[in-house]
Order: C-alpha cells, then sequence, then structure tokens
C-alpha cells in the first residue's frame, strides 16, 4: 500500500537524508511503498532531491513550501489530499537558527526564527493531525534538538524555540494516545549540515552526519505499527559541542 509522507525541509541537510532513505527502503523493504511529499523553499534543492529518489524506486512529488506562511501550509495539504487522498507521515523537520551572543540578537532574528520553528510547525501539526486523528492512524516526527532541553550560550531564540517544539509534542502526544497516531521526538546534537555554515574539520571531525538521524527516523516508523518509539536522543559520542 502507498505510504504519503511529508518532510519539511527537504531539501538539505536532515530532511534530505529523510527523503533519501525512505527512498532506499522502497527498494530494500517489501510492501512499503513510499510517495515523499518534499516541501522547503527552494525549489532547485527539491528538483535535485526529487530525481535522487527516482533513482532509489521512489515516487516523489514536489510542492516547494515556506511553512512560516500559513496559506502556503493550507495549500500542502490540500495539494497532497487532492493528489493523494490522505497522509501517512508528517516529518516536521524545518528550522532555522541565527546563532549569536544574547546582546546581539534582534526583533528580526526573533520573529525569522520563531516563524518557521514555532508558527509554522504547530499550524502545520494541527491541520495534519486532524486528517490522521480521522483515519485513527499515522505517525509525526518532530525533528527537534537537544536544545530543546540543554541550554547553550549562543542558541538563546533557537533554544526557545525548540522548548516550545517539545511543549507541542508533549501536548499533540496526549492527543494522539487516543486514536492510535505514533509521536517521535527526534533530539539530535551537532549534525554537519548547511544549517552550520563553515566549520573546520577540528569540529567536523567530532559532529555527527545527518544519515546518523535518518537511519532511526526511517527505522522508527518501518517499526511494528503497535509500537511507537516515542523518543530518539542521539548524540556524537563525545558528547554535546558548546559552540
Ligand atoms: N544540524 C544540527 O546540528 C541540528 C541539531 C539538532 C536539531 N537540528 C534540527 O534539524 C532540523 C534540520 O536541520 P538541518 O541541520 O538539516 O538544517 P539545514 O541544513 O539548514 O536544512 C534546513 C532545511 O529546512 C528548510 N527550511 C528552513 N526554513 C523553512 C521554512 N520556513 N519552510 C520550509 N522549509 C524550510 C531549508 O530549505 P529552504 O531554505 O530552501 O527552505 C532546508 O532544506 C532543524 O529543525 C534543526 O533545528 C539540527
Amino acid at each position: 500500500m502507498k505510504q504519503i509522507i511529508i518532510i519539511t525541509g527537504a531539501g538539505k541537510g536532515i530532511g534530505k537524508s529523510i527523503a533519501l532513505d525512505f527512498a532506499k527502503a522502497a527498494n530494500t523493504k517489501k510492501d512499503f511503498t513510499p510517495v515523499l511529499i518534499l516541501a522547503s523553499r527552494t525549489l532547485s534543492d527539491l528538483e535535485s532531491l526529487a530525481d535522487e529518489c527516482h533513482s532509489y524506486g521512489a515516487a516523489s512529488d514536489i510542492i516547494q513550501t515556506d511553512i512560516a506562511d500559513i496559506a502556503q501550509i493550507e495549500r500542502l495539504i490540500t495539494t497532497t489530499l487532492e493528489r493523494y487522498g490522505t497522509i501517512d507521515c508528517l516529518v516536521n523537520n524545518a528550522g532555522v537558527g541565527r546563532f549569536k551572543p544574547l546582546d546581539e540578537m534582534t526583533e528580526d532574528d526573533f520573529d525569522y526564527t520563531m516563524a518557521t520553528n514555532l508558527k509554522g510547525t504547530f499550524f502545520l501539526t494541527q491541520k495534519v493531525f486532524a486528517v490522521m486523528e480521522k483515519k485513527r492512524s499515522g505517525h509525526i516526527f518532530f525533528i527537534t534538538s537537544i536544545a530543546a532541553e540543554t541550554a547553550f550560550k549562543s542558541s538563546s531564540i533557537y533554544s526557545m524555540s525548540k522548548f516550545g517544539q517539545k511543549g507541542l509534542v508533549e501536548t499533540i502526544r496526549l492527543y494522539a494516545k487516543t486514536c492510535n497516531v505514533r509521536i517521535t521526538n527526534v533530539m539530535p546534537g551537532a549534525v554537519y549540515t548547511p544549517m552550520w555554515g563553515e566549520v573546520p574539520d577540528t569540529l567536523k571531525n567530532v559532529m555527527m552526519m545527518p544519515e546518523d538521524i535518518s537511519a532511526p527516523v526511517v527505522n522508527a516508523y518501518l517499526t511494528a505499527q503497535r509500537t511507537s518509539l516515542e523518543e530518539l536522543v542521539i548524540r556524537p559520542v563525545c558528547g554535546d559541542i558548546n559552540e
């Protein structure tokens, strides 16, 4: 049976790796036929990712979306439902961060971060959950962060947004348990992705890679439907990097 899987922030980093690992699983896992709905703001990223997914034999569809815009969230959902009739999985991965000392943070940094990490994640989840609640099945992943529980000096606004996402995870779980919907909070430590910009080799050498996060996410989805992997805390073996 087809599995309709929306991945936000699919164009780069962890989201891209999640899409590719779902695509590869289409080849290796019997009876798993994913349709990957690839959503982020940069069309060229999504086009090249869709080509890669097809090379693994997986179906994908591009819906260019800025989740900070509620109208675009509506369009993502209505287009998915018009084309495929349902949503089986949502990976709330799109996220932004601006990292600098407390006294350098601006109102624009605050609004920009909250619009994606909190407002966008909340309204997309609210609308997708309604679809899953009605059909009494589905799986929602939140790629939050260890910064959802641990403070870092350069991450004040980012941490606020990630602590906030964890609040949404805990709340939605109360609803999800009553209607057979699985919720997984994924809390990675430092992963080498474009979010970090340029990093020295010394730092890169102790960071995780996107596939270290995507493999457990795909496994959590493919595990028995009766089982919910509620939380995945994934750190570099050397622990947290205080940047
Ligand atoms: N890298 C880490 O160390 C780390 C650790 C813990 C948690 N995380 C979390 O993991 C998630 C992915 O991070 P990453 O490191 O892979 O970041 P990344 O390399 O910067 O990729 C983020 C992706 O999200 C998309 N995106 C950003 N804002 C969006 C919006 N408003 N609407 C739709 N798409 C949007 C970006 O594409 P466009 O710009 O084209 O839209 C990009 O494809 C984030 O939630 C991040 O907070 C990352």
